[in-house]
Parts: structure tokens; sequence; C-alpha cells
């Protein structure tokens, strides 16, 4: 068994900047894969804060909290805004090469939403440039790293974390990590829909863990589309596009955002521009299979090259065109996970000694509808946050007794060897693959009671089927078999989240579009969804959302 006073679960940003808030201390990161391949690597477009004089962390808060249709906590969004300069700024000491302007400040974009250009930005390689910046920063600090550990259990002696179970997808070894403070950043769970931009890790594994072990999960129901994913792939193709002058337009050559957001048009937040999206391809005005135009040529090669060198290569590679020549085909698809382990503004979970930060965590800050460029934001603040309370914590905890780990081994050992035994049954993924189909079609943008409640029963349908999924491949040594049948059980379980909490939710609220109740409905649904799974099944309970001095108002852009 392994042992240390912290240990973080995930290496991407938010994971790093928690490890790196308790450098010195006796902490090590386990990532299923090599840090620098976390999905923050791929993020494009940029990282939000009020960083000019003329910008102001309030107006910074109020574009989030409106953003977020009001589900958003204003107290952790007043946090996130207040500690965005510092972080950026940080960053940017530790060697992170933003974009400039002619006068050497941090550039800054427009981005959906916001009433302020205050996207800082790396070309459209922000994540990728914050990454290697903190994983060097980290390789510095002398950060102990498990790599290419899978965590399978979060382990509980009693109301307190003790630690993890993590499979080593190299060797095959079922390990136990025994710690005072475990710290969840292992990012969202977009791969439970077939159409996404996210990485193909990013099944949800850590939510699904902690929500086994008794965590509730909050507002799972709110899932982030982005308007323009590359069609064909789904990689994304930065709102940063649309930030540097890129427009939208139909087959018609129509730019149709002036029908949908007249005031700002192409850069209305991503639930409204997701939706005109997909409105304009079902009435029969996008492209054949399924997409709309977005058009670069107008900015000119050079601007191209130099603010967007990514998405045109990626253009160009995947889908043989030039967007200095010709416009991109794009078509919504799944992005981000609003919902997430419920966690304070502190990052702590109702688990004490276990904390969540990042894409994993739901904080909430982003509420309903997360904006662009928040996200990269939140994983360094909320990070550091995380990091800070789990050092702090761990300072006057105790390790659980070890046989509570040691147990935990033995049954997550008996689990696996069981999966490995059951050499007949069905191929996990053709229901991997029928539960991304069935979100896409019956869980996606645009939802009503008749297709989710039908989900949900397909959802139940595919978890009884998972007992007879069988595992061909009895290789003890990077048996990607084996991690998907039990990144499956983990993906049923978040899928079926979803579609109760999005059931429950009778109203329409920022990514949450019901057809049937199309109007946001304040007097009964201003408050988060949590779901907590007991014996008997899930458990649905609601909390209120922290206002403070941002009244809900109408939602026009
Ligand atoms: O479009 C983008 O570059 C995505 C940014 C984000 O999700 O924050």
């Amino acid at each position: 068994m392994f042992r240390h006073d912290i240990i973080i679960v995930g290496g991407g940003l938010a994971g790093l900047r928690a490890a790196l808030a308790i450098r010195g201390a006796d902490v090590a990161v386990i990532s299923r894969v090599h840090p620098l391949r976390s999905h923050s690597v791929a993020a494009q477009g940029g990282i939000n804060a009020a960083l000019s004089k003329t910008d102001r962390w309030e107006d910074h808060a109020f574009d989030t909290i409106k953003g977020s249709d009001y589900l958003a906590d204003q107290d952790a969004v007043a946090f996130l805004c207040q500690d965005a300069p510092a972080r950026i700024i940080e960053m940017e000491r530790w060697g992170t090469l933003f974009s400039r302007t002619d006068d050497g400040m941090i550039a800054q974009r427009p981005f959906g939403g916001a009433g302020y250009p205050r996207t800082a930005y790396a070309e459209d390689r922000t994540g990728h440039h914050l990454l290697h910046t903190i994983y060097e920063q980290a390789l510095k600090n002398g950060i102990m790293f498990y790599e290419e550990w899978l965590v399978t259990r979060l382990v509980a002696d009693g109301t307190k974390c003790a630690g993890v179970v993590g499979y080593n997808l190299k060797s095959g070894e079922v390990a136990g990590f025994q710690a005072k403070a475990v710290i969840f950043a292992t990012g969202g769970y977009g791969r439970v829909y077939r159409r996404s931009t996210n990485a193909i890790i990013n099944t949800g594994t850590g939510c699904a863990v902690a929500y086994r072990s008794g965590v509730p999960l909050e507002d799972m129901e709110m899932v982030q589309f982005h308007p323009t994913s590359l069609f064909g792939t789904n990689i994304l193709i930065t709102e940063g596009a649309r930030g540097e002058g890129g427009i939208l337009t139909n087959r018609d050559g129509e730019r149709f955002m002036k029908r949908y957001a007249p005031h700002v048009l192409d850069l209305a937040p991503r639930d409204i521009v997701a939706r005109a999206v997909m409105t304009e391809i079902s009435e029969g005005r996008g492209f054949d299979g399924g997409y709309v135009h977005l058009e670069l040529m107008h900015l000119g090669a050079d601007r191209i090259k130099e603010r967007l060198p990514g998405i045109r290569q990626i253009s160009m590679d995947f889908a043989n065109i030039d967007p200095i020549e010709e416009p991109i085909p794009v078509q919504p698809a799944q992005h981000y996970s609003m919902g997430g382990i419920g966690a304070n503004t502190g990052c702590e979970t109702a688990l004490s000694g276990f904390f969540a930060c990042g894409e994993c965590a739901c904080i909430s800050v982003h509420g309903a509808n997360r904006l662009g460029g928040n996200s990269l934001l939140e994983t360094l603040v909320f990070g550091k946050k995380a990091g800070e309370n789990a050092r702090s914590y761990a300072g006057s905890a105790d390790f659980r007794p070890p046989e509570v780990v040691d147990n935990a081994v033995t049954g997550e050992s008996q689990k696996i060897a069981a999966l490995l035994g059951r050499k007949d049954g069905e191929a996990y993924f053709t229901l991997r693959d029928e539960l991304r189909a069935l979100m896409d079609e019956k869980v996606g943008m645009f939802r009503d009671g008749k297709n989710l409640g039908d989900a949900l029963g397909a959802i139940r349908a595919l978890k009884a089927r998972f007992g007879n999924v069988g595992v061909r491949n009895s290789s003890r040594s990077f048996n990607q078999e084996l991690v998907g049948v039990i990144e499956l059980v983990g993906m049923l379980d978040l899928a079926e989240a979803i579609c109760i909490g999005a059931l429950a939710r009778t109203e329409s609220r920022g990514s949450h579009f019901r057809t049937d109740y199309p109007a946001r409905d304040d007097a009964n649904w201003l408050k988060h969804t949590l779901l907590t799974l007991t014996p008997s099944g899930p458990r649905i309970g609601y909390k209120p959302v922290v206002m403070t001095k941002f009244k809900p108002g109408v939602r026009q852009y």
C-alpha cells in the first residue's frame, strides 16, 4: 500500500495547481495518463480575467451569473472573478507565453456572453501552453506522480475519507493509497455522449467513483453543447474564432444569429448559439448531413495564422479545408459538464477530507451555462483553493486505519478478477455506443418529458444488460477492454443521473432546454439538483442557489 498525507487524482490543470499549493508537503498526483495528455491540453480559446484597468471583476461576475441563467452560486462566482487576475499573472510569471498586444500587454479577445474583451489567450492553444507551464512547475517542485493508474474506488471510513484504490494500467496491479485528504480533479464526463469535443478519457470515472461512495452529484442535467465542433470528427473549433470576427452562416449565406441574438450576434453565450445552429439545421437551413458554416476568410491570412493557427491546422488535417480560403463546416457537440461532484467554495464535499475541483466538481460557478474562458480559470482558482484546504485539513487529521483501505483493495481486486473471468457475453462497446447514441438523441440540446422518460428506461435496460458483458482480453497490461468495462459502469450511472435531473426539472434554464416547458421558472426551480446513490438507487434532492446582489433578470443578448 502507498501512503501520502494528500493524494490528488487527476494530472490536468486543476490537479497540478492543487499540487503546487501543497508543494513541500507529502503529496502525490495519480493520473490515468501522462499529465501532459490530460484534457486541459485541448483547451483552445482562452482564460477570463478582468486584467484591464477599464474592466472590473464585478462585471466579470455579472456576466458569469447572467450567463449561468442565474443558477450559479454568487459567492463562488465572486471568488472566481476576484482571484482571476492574480492566477493569470502567476501563470505568466511561471512562463506561459500569452499572446501580446502591440504595447506588450497580455492580449484579450471577446468571448460569448462577456460584456468586455476579457479572454486572455495564447494563440488558440491556451490550454496547451498553460498545462506545459504548470507541469514544468510541478517537476521543478518535486511533485511525485503515479502515472497510468486508474482510480476505481474512493475509500471512506464512516464519514471520513481514508484514501483511494487504483488499478495500474501498465502492470494490472490493484493497490491502495492511504491518505488523510484526497482531491479529485478528474475532469468531465462528456464521452457519455457520442458527439463530443472531449478527449476519449473523459468518461467521468472520477465523478462516478465519488457518487458510488455516497457523495452527492449536483446539477447533472446541466450539460453544455459547444456550437462549433468540426463536422465529421467533432473536434473543437474555438469560440475564439468568433471572438476574432468569424461569423456563422447557413446554406442561404445568411448570418442567422441576427434572428437569435440581435445585439451580440455570434458572440451570444454558448447555449443560445448552439440552439440557434441546431434550429437552422433542423428547419432545413443547414447543409446536408447537418452543419452550418463558420466563415473566417474575411479575417485575412495573417490574422488567421497569427491568432488561430491551431484550428487552421485542425481544419486542414481533419476536413481538408483551409479556413483562409473556405468556410469551416461546424455543428454543435457536447463540450462541458457543468454538473459534477457537489462541492462548496472551499472545494469541500459531503465527505470529510475529500475535496473536488475543476470540471469534475460542481462548485457551482457555471450554473446552467458556462461562459467560454471560465473553465480554464476555474481550474486554477479552485485548484489552488482545493490544495490549500486539503493541506490545512491534513495538518490536523489522522490517517484512517489501514485495514479500511486494504479491505477496499481486496474488494476491487475481486471485482476485476471477476470481470476478467467473464469470457462470454456482449461486447462492452455495443452497450457504450448504444448509450451514447441514446444520449445524443434523447438527452441532447432539446429535451422533453417523453424522450427523457424513454431514455431513462433505456439506460436502466442497458444497466441490466451490463450483467452479461464479457471481457475477452485476459491481459493485465493495458487491457483497454477491461478499462472500457470499468468506465461503462460509471457512464451508465452518470447518464442515469443526468436523465433523472433533466426529467425532474420542468423548466428551461441555460443549457437545459425543455420543449415542453420552454420558460424559466424561478418560483419553483431556482435551486440546485442533488443526486445521491443509496442502496435502493438514486435519490433526488435540492438545495437553494446562493444569491448575493444579482437578482434574476431577463436574459437577453
Ligand atoms: O471555444 C473554446 O475555445 C472553448 C473555450 C472554453 O470552453 O472555455
